[in-house]
């Protein structure tokens, strides 16, 4: 693979925990694979009073001790600043005409806001000002994380601002989810394959489900999410582009703008909830207290940080359809939760049944449900399940599983999606990044049932105990089915569960 250019990685809110538990690793990960760019430097920048030496060996905390990593260390440089003012602007650009001439890296910097978003709009005005957003001598990129804006009226905005001081092919939004290397795969799996994309459409395909579940709480995030909830944590962002990969049209050709028009065009389709409907569509849910395994844990209202009469949702479950040729009638569920019984992330395509039912056993007809599951994590791979003849007498059938686990590839390393999603934008390619027209449209999608959730508190909030699936009304939305409960293991079914 062609190294990328070389380049000056500048990392604003350095000492936060994005930085010491994701970037870094990922950045040492890239290192060790000698991917990273033949000249190269991370400079940290945050207010916090550090000298070089000590910022190395404050990210060494997540690498693995050695050589390796004295070696890597040697990138890493760090900048007091204040980076709300305009003032120290003039600091950095000294410190990097200085990096840049010791390290001979050719003017090409990246910028990488992993701070509050306050700064998001405050940071790219001052490099601007300071003329480090001009890319007429290197390149000049911006990485952004989410969130991008917490409503569509403050991503519109955000977008505005960033406008003002970078161009859009300068802009690279973060969503960690497409760097997962299973998110890509189902690119890969759809368009390098005859046989699925001949069934993708309403034709065949009776629903589509997406479950994010999460055994973990909030873990001390308690402030941030309860402005947040799920829907804006996770559903407007991560759910959002799953489902424009895998409701896409096929693009003309792998790059980023023809990949990008295609899932804006899906986001366009959506079939907006109306307000009226919110209730009946979108279930919400907090977990209570509750004993998991024997131990007691307590529920989302006692969490540090959270507000005593919280409503923020702690679950999402939705219903939803695509207003195009190809899903028209199909209904889309999502769902996502914190406190739930294990971490998966998966899409079910569940197929209609046959249309002439030949196989009846002593029980009457015996419908296959052919599902289809693409397991984004863990143990990702991907689970075909159809039925066959069970020998002996007579037809009768059973489902069985046709399996592929990632983990059965000898000696492949599935990169982190920080890892990938670094090298991307080091080599200039934007086509795991959201482009601002299409966060606006997601963000546009899910306004109404913020407004709803907002102007009718007699929408339920329903509680569920941590550690369980959620709230039950939301079995309720599914028509035809019920949820997929997975387990931890992809192939785990019925009795065999480890959780
Ligand atoms: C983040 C959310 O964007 O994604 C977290 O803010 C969530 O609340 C996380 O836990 C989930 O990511 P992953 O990669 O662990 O599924």
């Amino acid at each position: 693979m062609k190294k990328p250019d070389h380049q000056i990685l500048v990392i604003f809110g350095a000492s936060g925990d994005l930085t010491r538990r994701k970037l870094i690793p990922a950045l040492y990960e890239l290192y060790r694979q000698n991917l990273l760019p033949g000249n190269f430097a991370v400079l940290g920048a945050s207010r916090s009073e550090m000298s070089d030496d000590e910022f190395r060996k404050k990210m060494y905390e997540f690498l693995p001790e050695g050589e390796v990593r004295k070696e890597f260390g040697k990138f890493l440089y760090y900048q007091t600043m204040d980076t709300e003012g305009p003032n120290d602007y003039l600091l950095l650009k000294d410190r990097l005409d200085q990096l840049d001439q010791k390290l001979n890296t050719e003017g090409n910097y990246i910028f990488y806001l992993s701070t509050p978003p306050s700064l998001y709009d405050i940071i790219p005005k001052h490099l601007y000002n300071a003329g480090l957003a001009n890319h007429d001598t290197g390149f000049r990129r911006l990485i952004v994380e989410k969130p991008f804006g917490t409503s569509y009226g403050s991503a519109r905005n955000l977008n505005v601002q960033l406008l003002n001081y970078f161009d859009e092919s300068q802009i690279y939004r973060i969503d960690h989810y497409l760097g997962k290397e299973t998110v890509q795969n189902m690119l890969v799996m759809r368009f390098a394959n005859s046989i699925f994309e001949p069934l993708w459409n309403h034709n065949y395909i009776h629903r589509v489900e997406i479950t994010s579940a999460e055994s973990l709480g909030v873990e001390g995030r308690g402030g941030y999410y309860d402005n947040s909830g799920a829907i804006r944590d996770m559903v407007q962002n991560h759910l959002l582009q799953l489902v424009g990969f895998i409701a896409m049209e096929p693009p003309g050709v792998i790059e980023a703008d023809a990949i990008r028009n295609e899932t804006l065009k899906v986001f366009q389709a959506l079939r907006p909830i109306r307000e009226n409907m919110v209730e009946k569509c979108v279930i919400r849910g907090q977990y209570t207290a509750s004993t998991i395994k024997g131990e007691k844990v307590p529920g989302y209202r006692d969490e540090k940080g959270v507000p005593d009469l919280s409503r923020a949702e702690t679950y999402v479950a939705m219903k939803f359809f695509i207003d195009n040729w190809r899903w028209a009638g199909v209904p889309f569920y999502i769902r996502t939760g914190k406190k739930l019984p294990t971490r998966v992330t998966e899409v079910v395509v569940h197929f209609k049944h046959v249309p002439h039912h030949l196989f009846s056993g002593s029980h009457g007809y015996q419908p296959v449900d052919n599902q289809l599951i693409i397991r984004i994590q863990p143990d990702e791979g991907i689970l075909l399940k159809a039925g066959m003849k069970i020998p002996g007498a007579g037809f009768n059938l059973q489902t069985v599983n046709m399996d592929f686990h990632y983990s059965g590839l000898a000696d492949t390393h599935l990169p982190s999606a920080y890892e990938r999603l670094l090298l991307d934008c080091m080599q200039g390619d934007a086509t795991l990044y959201t482009r601002g027209d299409a966060v606006e449209e997601a963000w546009k999608f899910i306004q109404p049932i913020l407004n709803a959730w907002e102007e009718n508190p007699e929408i339920p909030v329903y509680g569920y105990p941590a550690g369980s699936w959620g709230p039950d009304v939301a079995d309720d939305l599914v028509t035809g089915g019920t949820w997929r409960y997975p387990c931890k293991n992809l192939s785990d079914d019925g009795l065999f569960c480890e959780l």
